[in-house]
């Protein structure tokens, strides 16, 4: 079984989806704890689940490597054998994530190398784009630029609002960060493989 640390920073429904997942016991991985770089509300989902959360904030630390060794300090507490960023919205710092990629993935609301960043869903729908989607990467030191684990699109409809559109591919987002991390469980994706390619 497949042990996961999952880090957000907002609602949460990704990480939900998992630990909805992870509650069949036929699913071949658990949540083991759930970070933060704030008082997330998303972190109530961990609650609910009985799922431990620790919660670590930039603004306690003189700079960000200070900050990243204590996330990765709080990580390491429960040996993961998978970080999954999940809505978790600040850079990891190079020391994070050397230290855990590739065993350190992400899931972005576009079609990566597309809109890369914190405002994917607005930038997609500022471009005019008709489709974008949700991809699954391996997180390497840029900034959403690394190997991808998998995609789907997601149509933009005519009239979409920003929040109307980045639900239509959340809803699209969940089942796919679930099926990447089943694939990953049991072996149809290897992540060193990914990571090399
Ligand atoms: C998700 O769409 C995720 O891809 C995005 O934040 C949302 C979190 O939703 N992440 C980024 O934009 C990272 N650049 P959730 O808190 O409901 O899971």
């Amino acid at each position: 079984v497949l042990s996961l640390v999952v880090l957000i920073s907002g609602g949460g429904s990704n990480l939900r989806a998992l630990l909805e997942a992870a509650a069949d016991a036929e699913f071949p991985a658990r949540v083991v704890a759930v970070g933060s770089d704030t008082d997330a509300p998303g972190l109530a989902h961990a609650e609910e689940f009985g799922v431990p959360s620790f919660s670590v904030a930039p603004t306690s630390f003189g700079s960000r490597d200070e900050w990243g060794a204590e996330l990765l300090a709080q990580v390491r507490r429960w040996s993961p054998d998978l970080v999954v960023c999940a809505g978790f919205m600040r850079i990891l710092p190079p020391v994070v994530v050397s230290a855990l990629s590739p065993a350190l993935i992400n899931t972005h609301p576009a079609l990566l190398p597309a809109f890369p960043g914190a405002h994917a869903v607005r930038d997609a729908l500022a471009a005019g784009v008709q489709t974008t989607g949700v991809t699954v990467h391996v997180i390497d030191e840029g900034v959403d630029t690394g190997p991808v684990i998998v995609q789907r699109e997601v149509r933009v409809e005519p009239g979409d609002t920003e929040a109307e559109l980045h639900e239509r591919i959340k809803t699209v987002e969940r089942e796919l960060l679930v099926q990447a991390v089943l694939d990953i469980a049991n072996g149809h994706v290897d992540l060193k493989e990914t990571a090399a390619r």
